[in-house]
């Protein structure tokens, strides 16, 4: 059996790993594909559009992303099983990425370290922990992982989903229904959300005056938006004039409608922004390979495979 790798970045690491762990399948890193027919598996992260097609006995694709948006833009993607990656290390890590964000804009430490710079010993107050209303976009394997370790802060949470969810300490939203009353509450909105058509552009000037219309502790200067999801889901613009205008108070933007982020953009500057360079929750090359291994072991002996892909569904 032959697996081709086919990613932008880390392919020759991959590689090594998958190796290393199943020395009897045969790797190819692409550009390097050899003779098509012979691939039965791919491994992939941003493949070249059309790559894919063009292997006529495709059996099964491992995405290196949770996020599977970029692979579905691809007309030409064979209807074969796509499972997306999902892994407790990758998990982990943006539960980190959420609760550090959360806390940073909380504890107002943006205008801290301004303060800082400026010598400047300057007391600001601080709402309790109790008194902010946290709301996560998306409660899928992501979103419920961020929920659960902001609970023991005592953050009133709540999630906004597509379908009706139920989760002990969260108050669960669904539906575009519910949007609003979910914004209304909401005074640092999380946002792990896939890129959908029903999701694109979804973070805009609109959504965001719609944060926070509820009672909103006095002694938070306004509402946090916090992205992690895709950068297609916000408008960078809006982010931006939003901030300006006090709409809100902070941002921490893991992920942009152009990446890498250009060195002209206002965000590097901006004292509210914390800027990341889409590395809220990076795959450890190690366990992507152990996790393509184990797909294409459980796929050769008939089993049942692991978080396929809806396609119609986008996610
Ligand atoms: P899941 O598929 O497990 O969860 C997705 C969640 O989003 C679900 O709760 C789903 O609702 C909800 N959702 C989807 N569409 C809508 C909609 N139209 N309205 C409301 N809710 C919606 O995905 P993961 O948690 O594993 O990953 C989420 C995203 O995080 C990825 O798609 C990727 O874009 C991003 N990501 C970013 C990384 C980074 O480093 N910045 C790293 C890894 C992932 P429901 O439960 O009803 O289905
Ligand atoms: C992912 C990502 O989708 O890293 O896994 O963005």
């Amino acid at each position: 059996m032959t697996l081709l790798i086919a990613c932008s970045s880390r392919a020759e690491q991959f590689a090594a790993e998958v190796r290393a762990l199943d020395p009897d399948l045969e790797i190819r890193v692409a550009p390097q594909v050899g003779n098509a027919a012979g691939v039965h598996y791919a491994l992939v992260w941003q493949p070249p559009s059309g790559l894919l097609s063009t292997l006529p006995n495709l059996q099964l694709i491992v995405s290196v992303g949770a996020g599977v948006d970029s692979l579905l833009d691809d007309p030409t993607l064979p209807v074969v099983p796509l499972v997306r990656f999902v892994d407790n290390d990758l998990t982990a890590r943006m539960a980190e990425y959420v609760v550090l964000n959360v806390l940073l804009h909380h504890r107002r430490m943006t205008e801290f370290r301004e303060l800082q710079a400026r010598r400047l010993w300057k007391y600001l107050p601080e709402p309790a922990a109790r008194d902010i209303r946290v709301g996560i976009m998306g409660l899928g394997v992501l979103g419920s992982a961020a929920a659960a370790a902001l609970r023991p802060f005592g953050y009133q949470l709540r999630g906004w989903t597509r379908t009706p969810k139920t989760i002990e300490g969260v108050q669960c939203f669904s539906g575009a229904h519910l949007l609003e009353p979910f914004l209304a509450e909401t005074d640092i909105l999380v946002s792990v959300l896939p890129l959908t058509p029903q999701t694109h552009g979804l973070l805009n000037r609109t959504l965001f005056r719609k944060l926070s219309l509820r009672g909103r502790s006095p002694l938070l200067p306004g509402p946090v938006l916090i992205n992690a999801g895709r950068g297609g889901l916000q408008i960078d613009a809006d982010i931006l004039a939003a901030l300006n205008s006090g709409e809100l108070y902070a941002a921490s933007l893991d992920v942009f409608e152009t990446e890498p982020l250009p060195p002209t953009s206002p965000f590097w500057s901006h004292p509210r922004v914390v800027v990341t360079p889409h590395n809220a929750a990076e795959s450890a090359p190690a366990a992507i390979a152990r996790y393509a291994v184990r797909q294409i072991r459980t796929h050769a002996r008939g089993g049942k495979l692991e978080n396929v892909v809806h396609r119609a569904r986008g996610y």
